[in-house]
């Protein structure tokens, strides 16, 4: 078995350049994890889910979540929320800020987003789902796909009977996380589910879910037909698991996990403020230095260092080569004014008409 992921495939009219896609993660998909993972060799690249509700209330740190940088692309935004309205206001923002995809999240199991009648939830609802899907294709000209789970209960198999209306509704693209709501990420995600969506859609399907590795991907798509797999926490601190699965497997120098963090971390501060940035970025100190890269130790003590500067300066302590490496990767960085602010966006959809 011996797929080729290097492929290109098209979400609508968008042409994704290889078969493997980034998973957007709430609290990780920052600017700098979906360029990192363009980098690496992801053809898609998905921000993490934003809220429909702070987009209509002008929520600054929501609205921030639309900016979107040169050397993204292709990239898909991800809205969450249950009144079609809103959501069809929300995907004119998503594509006036430079998106090339709305996405629409139809997965999340967290308990906070279910209640509202958003997230996972529509699966329980196919009716408003549906009509969601119709509201924002009708609203722009982007694509519109959808990401989904399995259904809400264990076992369920809702997303067979809802994926084709969404289908019919106007997606272009399903991504399906095959475990239930209620699973959260436990047990494994079930991709004969995936296979049985693929026969029952004729549009691309996404497989997410516990690919890990090029074997596991290559078998996730020979045994599925799935366009496309995503990676989730399998790229958390570790884009060299996006080239592994692209057939470029190469274990990183301690020199270049150096590198690559501190160049996340700059851009993280740069896109959230160093006081966010500071808390935000510790869980990503043990998913860059673990795998048995760096002393445990050493990276325990790093997430109770306070000052950022203070980081950076125990990193290229324990691998001074690394400066080198950043400077490389920060000569091959865009200009930062070359990015789609905010402020640029055209004052009508600021205005809310
Ligand atoms: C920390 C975290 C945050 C996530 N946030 C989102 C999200 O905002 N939107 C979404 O559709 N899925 C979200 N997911 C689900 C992932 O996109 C993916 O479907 C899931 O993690 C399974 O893939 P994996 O096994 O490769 O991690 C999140 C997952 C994790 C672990």
């Amino acid at each position: 078995m011996n797929i080729d992921l290097q492929e290109s495939w098209f979400v609508g009219e968008v042409e994704i350049p290889s078969r493997l896609v980034l998973a957007p993660m709430a609290g990780v998909s920052v600017q700098a994890f979906r360029r990192q993972g363009r980098r690496y060799g992801a053809g898609l690249v998905c921000s993490e889910m934003v809220s429909v509700a702070g987009i209509q209330h002008r929520n600054e740190r929501t609205l921030g979540y639309l900016r979107v940088g040169v050397d993204e692309h292709p990239l898909a935004i991800q809205i969450f929320g249950s009144d079609p309205v809103a959501m069809a206001e929300a995907a004119r923002m998503v594509e006036a800020a430079g998106a090339d995809i709305v996405d629409m999240n139809f997965g999340c199991p967290v308990r906070k987003v279910t209640k509202t009648g958003a997230g996972a939830s529509l699966l329980d609802d196919p009716d408003l789902a549906a009509r969601l899907v119709d509201a924002v294709a009708t609203a722009v000209d982007l694509p519109v796909s959808v990401k989904m789970r399995r259904g809400l209960e264990n076992g369920s198999r809702t997303c067979l009977e809802v994926g084709p209306r969404l289908v019919e509704a106007g997606a272009q693209t399903l991504t399906l996380h095959p475990r239930s709501a209620k699973q959260m990420y436990t047990g494994e995600a079930d991709h004969s589910l995936t296979a049985e969506l693929v026969e029952r859609v004729d549009v691309p399907v996404i497989a997410s879910g516990d690919i890990t590795s090029r074997a596991k991907a290559q078998a996730v798509l020979a045994t599925t037909g799935a366009a496309a797999v995503m990676v989730g926490r399998a790229a958390q601190g570790n884009p060299w698991a996006l080239a592994e699965i692209l057939g470029e497997a190469r274990e990183p120098t301690r020199e270049e996990v150096v590198a690559e963090l501190i160049l996340f971390i700059r851009e993280t501060v740069r896109e959230l403020g160093e006081e966010r940035a500071t808390g935000f970025l510790k869980k990503f100190y043990g998913w860059y230095l673990g795998r048995g890269r760096f002393p445990r130790p050493f990276k325990q003590e790093l997430v109770t260092v306070g000052s950022i500067d203070e980081v950076e300066t125990r990193l290229f302590a324990a691998a001074p080569g690394a400066r080198d490496v950043l400077e490389r990767l920060e000569a091959e960085q865009p200009d930062p004014e070359d990015e789609v602010l905010l402020d640029s966006l055209p004052i009508s959809i600021y205005g809310g008409g």
